[in-house]
């Protein structure tokens, strides 16, 4: 067990979260946490400010466990490629109605994007003017930098975290560009074509020592040279894609099914989603990077390679449409053939009718808390006990395959929180043995 007890810096002064991408999520996220400030909502499905912990006094609240920044103390900016302010931006958004945003209007409509830094070739049916002008890539990432500076001294922050709420960009795969930090500060100067925009807000968040979560599935932080600057600075990294929607149900189906030893001859999995993150996943370069991402959950969790009798043959297929009567209530369905006892099989149907933006929020906040925390403990690279988060975790050692089990997740997330207050662990080896009491 590592001891951070005593290294823990308390959450003093105001916390500024930068939102590269204020989209429906980012919205949808600074909007519930002003109506949760003034009573007006609760802030469902966060850990941060609603989950407990088993500790020796019993069942805590997480909050009231670590030191986490306080709602009160969060200051809201970010990049856009649209101008609109975040009320404008949350309407077109619609995901959250008139009540919830009209008593937080005013504020809302203060927060504008700044410029963002953006290449169409990334994101190929988004047409948005609001974008940085530069001469080469180190110029535009030079800009973000200072973006992140005025913003830090404006709204008197003492800490900034950064969260990738941006489009999914093309699939590329990491590259001699990506390979050390020096070969991509050489690509920053001579504008390499491989380096996506939001590398660049990546890279100007750890030069600047700046926690970065990557909520969409781009291969951004998850690349050598970003994981270099992140060790230099200091900095703690989490990617990728936030794990909501269907993902989040296999993740929690999956390992009830591998518990009981049932087999699964075929997992397809459909859904049909109307926003504007719906559209940019309409290209299949796009796609491409989020069915790569959504594709790599169930066999870390069913190891076919172990259990070739249950798992062996079995055909995952995932599909996105774009259906624009559907908005941001995406309907998701999944058929699951299994097989029990003596091979008969049986069939699993799920349709599940979300809310993509309300599930994604809530995980936003945490992933921002909680790096803002790793940051006080002195952490630094790849933090894995984020993956609960994720759809497709990275990992400190690339080599091996990220835990996709919820369950898993949760102790190990719950364990590393004990490791900051210093108070014993239980082993994630133990898990059987171990369960949280019921939450009182
Ligand atoms: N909502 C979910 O459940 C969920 C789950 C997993 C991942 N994600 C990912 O989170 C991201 C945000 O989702 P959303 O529903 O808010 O999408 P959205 O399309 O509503 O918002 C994304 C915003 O990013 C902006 N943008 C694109 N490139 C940019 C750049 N280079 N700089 C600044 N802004 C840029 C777009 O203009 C847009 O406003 C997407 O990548 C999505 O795939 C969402």
């Amino acid at each position: 067990m590592k001891d951070y007890n005593g290294l823990l810096a308390p959450a003093e002064g105001k916390l500024g979260i930068l939102l590269p991408g204020m989209g429906a999520v980012a919205t949808t996220l600074i909007a519930g946490v002003l109506a949760v400030r003034k009573g007006e909502g609760q802030p469902i499905g966060s850990l941060t400010q609603m989950g407990k912990i088993r500790t020796a006094d019993g069942n805590q609240l997480i909050k009231d466990f670590v030191p986490l920044a306080s709602l009160d103390d969060v200051e809201f900016g970010g990049w856009d490629v649209y101008e609109d302010n975040v009320y404008e931006a949350s309407l077109k958004a619609e995901v959250l109605g008139y009540k919830t945003l009209q008593p937080v209007r005013a504020e809302l409509e203060a927060l504008k994007p700044m410029k963002a830094a953006f290449d169409p070739h990334y994101v190929k049916n988004l047409d948005g003017t609001h974008v940085k002008q530069f001469t080469t890539k180190l110029d535009l990432a030079e800009q973000v930098i200072a973006d992140i500076r005025n913003f830090k001294a404006e709204r008197e922050c003492s800490r900034l975290v950064m969260v990738w709420c941006g489009s999914t960009e093309i699939y590329h795969e990491p590259s001699e560009t990506h390979r050390t930090l020096a070969a991509f500060e050489e690509g920053l100067r001579t504008s390499a074509a491989n380096i996506a925009p939001s590398m660049i807000y990546a890279y100007a968040a750890l030069k600047e020592g700046v926690p970065f979560v990557n909520g969409a599935p781009n291969l951004t932080v998850d690349v050598p040279a970003l994981l270099e600057l992140a060790a230099l600075t200091n900095t703690p990294v989490a990617g990728k894609d936030f794990k909501t929607g269907q993902t989040l149900m296999k993740t929690i189906l999956a390992p009830g099914l591998s518990a009981r030893a049932l087999g699964v001859r075929g997992w397809f999995s459909t859904n049909i989603l109307g926003n504007r993150d719906g559209l940019v996943l309409d290209d299949p370069d796009n796609f491409k990077t989020k069915e790569v991402s959504k594709l790599s959950v169930l066999d870390s969790v069913f190891h076919p390679e172990e259990n070739p009798e249950l798992y062996g043959d079995m055909y995952h297929k995932v599909r996105i449409n774009y259906y624009p009567p559907a908005g941001d209530n995406k309907e998701s369905w999944d058929n699951i053939d299994i097989f029990g006892w003596l091979n008969y099989p049986m069939q699993i149907k799920i349709d599940f009718l979300c809310r993509d933006s309300i599930l994604a929020a809530p995980l936003v906040l945490d992933l921002a808390l909680f790096s803002d925390l790793a940051k006080r403990a002195g952490m630094s690279g790849v933090q894995e006990w984020l993956s609960f988060y994720l759809k497709s975790p990275q990992t400190t050692d690339p080599a091996v395959r990220p835990e996709h089990d919820i369950f898993k997740q949760l102790v190990t997330l719950h364990n590393t929180l004990r490791d900051f207050m210093g108070v014993s662990r239980v082993e994630t080896s133990n898990l059987e043995q171990y369960q949280d009491e019921p939450v009182a």
